[in-house]
């Protein structure tokens, strides 16, 4: 299984992904998790990565691209990955699909969990700035973030036929039934 998770911060990527990936037995890959990796072991990347992390804006892709492509080929070599994060705006997927297809290791379907605003607002202030990016005005920036550079990726897959939407303000084990109903039951390498 390739799978995408896609949706604003705080619909639930993180949560379901990891679900995922042990059911299918396949990597979960978040880019905000390999992002804050890098900046807390103070690595040249982590330090160029730290200041648009804070601030809620989207790290550069010449950042963000190496991180991740080597990753995403070896796990699907191995069987498969679940992605969080990445892509996150229409470079990064264009990309993405450009290295993975000569692989043939493109996506197979992506899942948009959708929340409505108050609901995403409510989940990350109560994460009780758990990190560093959870302050209200900078969840604030990332939902405009999100909007402006991220959502034009709902047309991008819909116009491939990969695009399944989840509504994902309802309890983590609904929404978790309900994706496994939109994806192929299959662990094999082959997908
Ligand atoms: P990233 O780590 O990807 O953060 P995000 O997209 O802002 O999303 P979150 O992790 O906050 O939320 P989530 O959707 O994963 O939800 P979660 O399961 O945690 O990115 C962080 C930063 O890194 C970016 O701002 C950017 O700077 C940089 N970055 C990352 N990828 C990049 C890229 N490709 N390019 C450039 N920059 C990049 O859940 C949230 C909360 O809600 C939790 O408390 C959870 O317990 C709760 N919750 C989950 N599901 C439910 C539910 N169904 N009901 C009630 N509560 C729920």
């Amino acid at each position: 299984m390739r799978v995408l998770l896609l949706g604003a911060p705080g619909s639930g990527k993180g949560t379901q992904a990891e679900r995922l990936a042990v059911h299918f037995g396949v990597e979960h890959l978040s880019t905000g998790e390999l992002l804050r990796a890098e900046i807390a072991s103070g690595s040249a990347l982590g330090r160029e990565a730290a200041a648009y992390v804070e601030r809620g804006d989207l790290v550069p892709d010449s950042v963000v691209e190496p991180l991740i492509t080597d990753k995403v080929l070896a796990a699907s070599r191995a069987g498969g990955y679940v992605l969080d994060g990445f892509p996150r705006n229409l470079h990064q997927a264009r990309l993405a699909y450009d290295i993975a297809v000569t692989e043939g290791a493109t996506l197979q379907a992506v899942v948009h969990l959708e929340v409505p605003e108050p609901e995403l607002l409510r989940r990350l202030v109560s994460r009780g700035q758990g990190r560093s990016d959870d302050e209200e005005a900078t969840i604030r920036h990332r939902l405009n973030v999100y909007r402006e550079l991220t959502t034009p990726l709902l047309d991008y897959y819909a116009g491939r036929g990969l695009l399944h939407t989840v509504q994902a303000d309802v309890a983590p084990d609904e929404v978790f039934a309900d994706i496994l109903r939109r994806l192929p039951q299959r662990r094999t390498a082959s997908g």
